[in-house]
């Protein structure tokens, strides 16, 4: 499929400006100002936030990300809703587009849907010119290269008395920035994963990074080795965050406190200190959808003990978040029937705009269906988005306007705590480990609780304040 082509890489077309396109296609434009970035997407809305003076409205809420987009933007970095004429001219496309769990057909709830990479590939069959570099970013199943190539190739054979006849040679490129450090992650990466055949094409994603990225960190591997690895890093964090979890159910019933036991294991050089903070269990985009899929892909070669030893830990999760909304409701004399229930923090987590499969969505729908008035504070995060998110799955009408009715938004602590029977705190945005308790615990009713599933108030504060306290794991 390669063709001999020496050329420099001088225009990359980005196909997604989401939380991953948007941000990483930022930082590659900051790093290489040599080269112009185009950044696509079919969302129109989406590419004129991108392009909006007010930096406070991009579509993406990032630390850093707007100073860079100040600086680079309309320089060497455009964001465009010209796909077409932006893959006719650029010399590699990286595939930034969604790829959600199917919700229907075979593999529904499981597998992932790959139609939007797969429209992708079409559109960048139909639209390149001479040699292009297709890049995966976007996480995808196992041997997904193989389809894109296999789209590509077909379309070349479509092509018939046409001089600039494409060539492709396709890469998997994951990417493993995280939301909230997604900037600091691009510029300082632990490593930078490039999975392919062509050793020319290869060298040329490599020359990229090298503008920034240490040699010794660009880890070269199989097409194959490179889909599988990012998939199974998602599986390996997710699996610590259950277990840490699941000990935290353990803490609490035995004395025990988990932050004693994070720090106690932590200190072993074979387990590391990092993600081991219990928390409302994990949310974000990434870490369910991915296990789904590695747990999809183990029982469609076979393996189903390898599935099920996966699945148990989204099972784990989901447990764990019902657990708490739970013991909320046992804590409250069984009812929350009509009490308001202030609810600090609606982010996966602190410093981002992401709600995706939020812990938050979970805990708000349990406490709603057992009857709750929910006010719902979050400093950055849509209201619009939280209804979207709060809707019942089902679409029962009934249902959804009952939860319509009974929960309010926020985005400033004013008038948040009055009368409410208990604080619920989910995401440990910083502001909410400075709170007046004392000051706080007059305008509540008596008595009143804090549920900090977090582990960032000061629990002598609030016993101080009279108040009622349980933290995630704290069985002291
Ligand atoms: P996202 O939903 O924020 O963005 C995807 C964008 O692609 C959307 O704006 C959508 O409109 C656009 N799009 C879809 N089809 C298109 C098409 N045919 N042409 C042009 N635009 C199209 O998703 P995301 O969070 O950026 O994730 C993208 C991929 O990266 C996923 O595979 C995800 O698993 C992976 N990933 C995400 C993260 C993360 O932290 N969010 C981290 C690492 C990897
Ligand atoms: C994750 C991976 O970390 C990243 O490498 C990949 O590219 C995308 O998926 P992200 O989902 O953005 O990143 O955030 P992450 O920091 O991993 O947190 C995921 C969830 O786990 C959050 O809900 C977070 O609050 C929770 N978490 C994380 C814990 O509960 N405890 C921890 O110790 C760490």
């Amino acid at each position: 499929m390669t063709k001999e082509n020496k050329s420099k890489i001088t225009k990359i077309c980005c196909i997604g400006a989401g939380y991953v396109g948007g941000p990483t296609m930022v930082v590659f434009a900051d790093k290489c100002p040599h080269i112009n970035f185009y950044v696509v997407d079919i969302n129109e809305k989406k590419i004129e936030a991108w392009n909006q003076d007010d930096l406070k409205k991009l579509p993406v809420y990032e630390p850093g990300l707007d100073q860079l987009v100040k600086k680079c933007r309309g320089n060497n970095l455009f964001f465009s809703s010209d796909i077409e004429n932006n893959i006719a001219n650029s010399d590699m496309i990286f595939i930034s587009v969604n790829t959600p769990t199917k919700t229907r057909g075979i593999g529904a709830g499981k597998a992932s849907n790959l139609m939007y990479v797969e429209k992708c590939a079409r559109q960048v069959a139909m639209y390149a010119k001479n040699h292009t570099i297709v890049v995966e970013k976007s996480t995808l199943p196992v041997r997904t290269a193989e389809v894109i190539k296999t789209i590509l190739e077909e379309a070349q054979d479509s092509i018939q008395n046409n001089p600039n006849k494409p060539t492709f040679d396709v890469l998997s490129n994951p990417e493993f920035l995280s939301e909230g450090s997604a900037i600091k992650d691009l510029n300082v990466p632990d490593r930078v994963l490039i999975g392919g055949e062509s050793e020319e094409a290869i060298n040329k994603l490599c020359e990229i990074y090298k503008n920034w990225v240490p040699e010794v960190k660009i880890l070269r591997t199989n097409i194959w080795s490179s889909e599988l690895a990012k998939l199974t890093a998602n599986a390996f964090l997710a699996q610590r965050i259950s277990s840490i979890n699941s000990i935290a159910a353990l803490c609490e019933s035995t004395g025990a406190d988990i932050r004693e036991v994070s720090r106690a294991i932590g200190t072993d050089n074979r387990i590391g200190s990092k993600f081991l903070d219990s928390g409302p269990g994990f949310g974000g985009s990434c870490f369910k959808k991915d296990i789904l899929n590695l747990v999809y892909l183990s029982k469609h070669f076979g393996l189903p003990e390898v599935a099920a030893f996966w699945e148990s830990v989204v099972e784990m999760n989901s447990w764990h978040q019902h657990r708490i909304s739970k013991l909320i409701v046992q804590k409250l004399f069984g009812t929350i029937t009509g009490k308001k229930i202030a609810i600090l923090g609606f982010a996966f987590k602190a410093n981002t705009n992401d709600t995706r499969e939020s812990a938050a969505i979970q805990i708000c729908k349990d406490l709603l269906e057992e009857g709750a008035n929910l006010i719902i504070h979050d400093p950055i995060v849509d209201e619009n988005q939280i209804k979207i998110d709060l809707k019942t799955s089902n679409n029962n009408q009934k249902t959804n306007l009952q939860f319509s009715n009974s929960w309010s938004f926020t985005n400033s602590l004013d008038n948040v705590f009055i009368e409410a029977h208990a604080v619920v705190i989910l995401t440990e945005w910083s502001e909410y480990s400075n709170i007046d308790w004392v000051n706080i615990a007059k305008m509540m009713k008596k008595p009143g609780w804090v549920f900090d599933s977090r582990l960032i108030v000061n629990s002598k504060k609030v016993l101080e304040a009279n108040l009622k306290l349980w933290r995630i794991g704290d069985g002291t």
